[in-house]
């Protein structure tokens, strides 16, 4: 299974802190933003690795990031999103990355306590299809949204005014290779990008969507208040 963070897009409601860099090079408490999703990759037993950035300040992710040493690695991958097309689109841009194998994608601004390794296996023995990982919120306005009957997900709802359900879909995602088909076919939003809610969607069409519930805490850092409690989380995590 491959792995790709997607970290491009620009930042811009984390103004004016993302005017001269990019929001994954912000520090979470001890280290830049995007150590962190890479670092849950790792864990997890994913080593070819593709960072897709954008902007003006993409070189500095190779100064910062170099061939992955810090991680173990001994090499990784970079591509550039021109723009902000949306997650979907910044998606699209590792197909000839993935090369027909199946992808772990993550948000390069979540920040997740616990291992995912679990998900990355069930997915493995899963053969098609797409899992996403949830976790229950308190503000889920704030996220794609999903809504359960039993334990199926039967639809996702991109930060809907009134959430169905407290399930926020983290953004980590698990796909076969098919994905890059379905972002062919979409659409831009109202916001003007493609959605991976729209992705997620087509697999529950499809009747081929699972998910896990992601365990110990999760946190996105796009926002000051997420940012801030990102550092939170952190600092108490190393302190304790
Ligand atoms: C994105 C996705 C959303 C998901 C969230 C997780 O939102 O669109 O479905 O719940 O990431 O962090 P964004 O933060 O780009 O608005």
């Amino acid at each position: 299974m491959k792995g790709i963070v997607l970290a491009g897009g620009l930042g811009t409601r984390l103004h004016p802190l993302t005017k001269v860099t990019n929001k994954h090079l912000l520090p979470v408490y001890d280290k830049p933003m995007i150590y962190y999703p890479i670092q849950t990759l790792v864990e997890a037993g994913i080593t070819d690795i593709l960072i897709v950035t954008g902007g003006n300040d993409s070189g500095d992710f190779l100064t910062l990031l170099g061939n992955g040493k810090e991680f173990g690695l001994e090499h990784l991958n970079y591509t550039y999103q021109e723009g902000e097309g949306g997650i979907a689109e910044a998606l699209g841009l590792a197909a000839y990355f993935a090369a027909g194998d199946p992808v772990c994608v993550i948000l390069g601004d979540n920040i997740i306590e616990s291992s995912i390794r679990g998900a990355v296996e069930d997915f493995a023995k899963q053969k098609r299809g797409a899992k996403i990982l949830l976790k229950e919120v308190s503000d889920p306005e704030r996220f794609g949204v999903a809504e359960l009957e039993g334990d199926r997900v039967v639809r996702i709802v991109e930060k809907p005014k009134k959430p169905v359900s407290h399930y926020a879909v983290t953004g980590v995602y698990l796909y076969d290779a098919r994905v890059f088909e379905i972002i062919k076919t979409l659409r831009p939003s109202d916001r003007g990008e493609l959605e991976i809610t729209d992705v997620n969607n087509a697999y529950i069409d499809r009747g081929e969507l699972t998910w896990n519930e992601l365990e110990g805490w999760w946190t996105d850092a796009g926002t000051f208040p997420s940012l801030y409690r990102a550092n939170e989380l952190v600092a108490k995590k190393k302190m304790s």
